[in-house]
């Protein structure tokens, strides 16, 4: 008996948690409740549990002896063999991350800022300590996407990765469009279900995003994808009438992150609101779900979709990382063999069609201006509506889309359009996404 006790033992692998909120209760909970001291599989032991305030109340079965603020409690507790980083944020995050790697602890993060902006090095940490580094929570949640572009898409050259990739702000322009929801109400409604960032200005800005696609970038190119050459606008200037006109004209609206090749330009990654065909399968991705689309040259298009955020959807993802581990993954399978430098487009050479709203007096010739100048910078009309004219006040809104045009033109004809008198405000300029031969 004594024997088959220690033999148990043996399995159990010790964890350490850094973090103890949304995703780091979620993931201690899935520890106790399906790999305590029943489980005969794989058998895991929360050892500690590292926060900011340990005088905060925890909804988790853990002992309180086991809750700190201090550091030394996991990293580099020999009983600790896979450190779980689930704080947030860049500077902290990297240097305990490298720490425990250097301490040959194991890690798993679903930190996308620190994956973003510094994952090369600490990736490149973990080889060298021969330890695992393992992000699949980082990027779109429950939804297995690391893995995939790691292991299973390897043989393939990826032409596109596009997805909606952040489950708050998609869950805000969900009910924004079929609720008439306040932007602010919903917002705080994501933060209630544990769906926003801590500071949710990075979900609504689109920086999460743009962390995220610079991970799956890195990835699917093999190339240093960096923060800085990510174009990036947020959800922040999109109206709910734009969801009305949008619909009129046969699209909606979602927030997109692209990383896409062109063989003359190079490759150009994006993250902004775009127009998207109500006839195209994310154009249904709704509320707080994800999907991504990867085009590989052998494999054709691949869809995946699941939950974006959310405790468990996240813990499902750290889990799955956890597990792996501990069920002694044999290659490193943390990072793109080797990183290559790859041609970086710049979005001023982006084409793509514009939805353009803006409200301007209600007099003959105004449309006439707009045109001038979209003229003048080479770019043609498709359609044009004008609505919710307003007769007290003489003014309109007029919703034009053009043809195909490259962004620097757009940028120019924009602001000449914006000195016009008789254009009071240029509301929105949005992108329209293009699918196949749809747009
Ligand atoms: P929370 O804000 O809910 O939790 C953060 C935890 O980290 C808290 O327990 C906090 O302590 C602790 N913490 C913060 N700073 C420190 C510090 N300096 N020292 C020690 N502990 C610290 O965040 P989430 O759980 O939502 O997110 C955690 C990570 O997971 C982030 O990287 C996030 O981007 C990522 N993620 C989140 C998803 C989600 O749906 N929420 C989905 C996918 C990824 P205390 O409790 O005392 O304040
Ligand atoms: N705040 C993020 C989101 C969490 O809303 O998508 C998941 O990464």
């Amino acid at each position: 008996m004594g024997t088959y006790m220690s033999a148990l033992e043996q399995r159990s692998t010790g964890i350490g948690l850094l973090g103890l909120g949304v995703v780091g209760t979620a993931v201690a909970k899935a520890i106790i409740e399906r790999h305590g001291p029943n489980d005969q599989s794989t058998r895991l032991n929360v050892v500690a549990a590292v926060v900011r305030d340990d005088s905060r109340k925890r909804y988790v079965d853990l002992d309180t002896s086991a809750i700190s603020t201090n550091l030394d409690t996991v990293i580099g507790n020999p009983d600790i063999a896979i450190v779980v980083e689930l704080m947030g944020g860049e500077d902290l995050a990297f240097d305990y991350i490298t720490s425990a790697l250097k301490s040959g602890q194991h890690v798993v993060t679903a930190n996308k800022e620190v994956m973003a902006k510094r994952g090369s090095e600490l990736l490149a940490t973990a080889t060298a300590n021969n330890v695992h580094l393992y992000y699949e929570a980082s990027v779109a949640g429950g939804i297995p996407i690391i893995g995939p572009l790691m292991n299973d898409l390897t043989a393939n050259k990826i032409q596109s990765v596009r997805g909606i990739i952040n489950g708050t702000t998609n869950f805000i322009l969900t009910k924004m469009e079929h609720e008439g929801a306040d932007f602010s109400d919903v917002l705080a409604e994501a933060q209630s279900l544990g769906y926003a960032e801590s500071d949710p200005t990075a979900d609504v800005d689109g920086f999460d995003a743009l962390y995220k696609i610079s991970v799956l970038a890195r990835l699917a190119y093999h190339t240093e994808v960096p923060v800085d050459v990510i174009y990036c606008e947020g959800i922040r200037e999109v109206h709910a009438k734009d969801f009305r006109y949008a619909s009129e004209l046969g699209y909606t609206i979602k927030l997109l992150a692209v990383a896409q090749v062109n063989s003359k330009s190079g490759l150009l990654a994006r993250v902004h609101p775009a127009l998207i065909p109500l006839e195209v399968p994310m154009a249904s991705v709704n509320g707080v779900l994800n999907s991504v689309e990867v085009e590989g040259d052998l494999v054709g298009p691949l869809w995946f979709q699941g939950a974006g955020a959310g405790p468990n959807p996240t813990g499902s993802a750290v889990m799955g990382d956890i597990l792996r581990i501990a069920n002694g993954a044999s290659n490193s399978g943390s990072s793109p063999s080797t990183l290559e430098p790859f041609p970086i487009a710049s979005m001023d050479d982006h084409v793509c069609q514009y939805y353009i709203r803006l409200t301007a007096s209600d007099r003959p010739g105004v449309l006439a201006n707009v045109a001038r100048f979209l003229g003048e910078a080479d770019i043609s009309i498709n359609s044009v509506l004008q609505k919710d004219t307003d007769i007290e006040n003489g003014h309109a809104d007029l919703v034009i889309m053009t043809h195909p045009a490259r962004e620097a033109n757009m940028q120019s004809a924009v602001s000449s359009i914006r000195e016009l008198e008789t254009v009071l405000q240029l509301d929105s300029l949005i992108r329209v996404e293009t699918y196949g031969d749809r747009s």
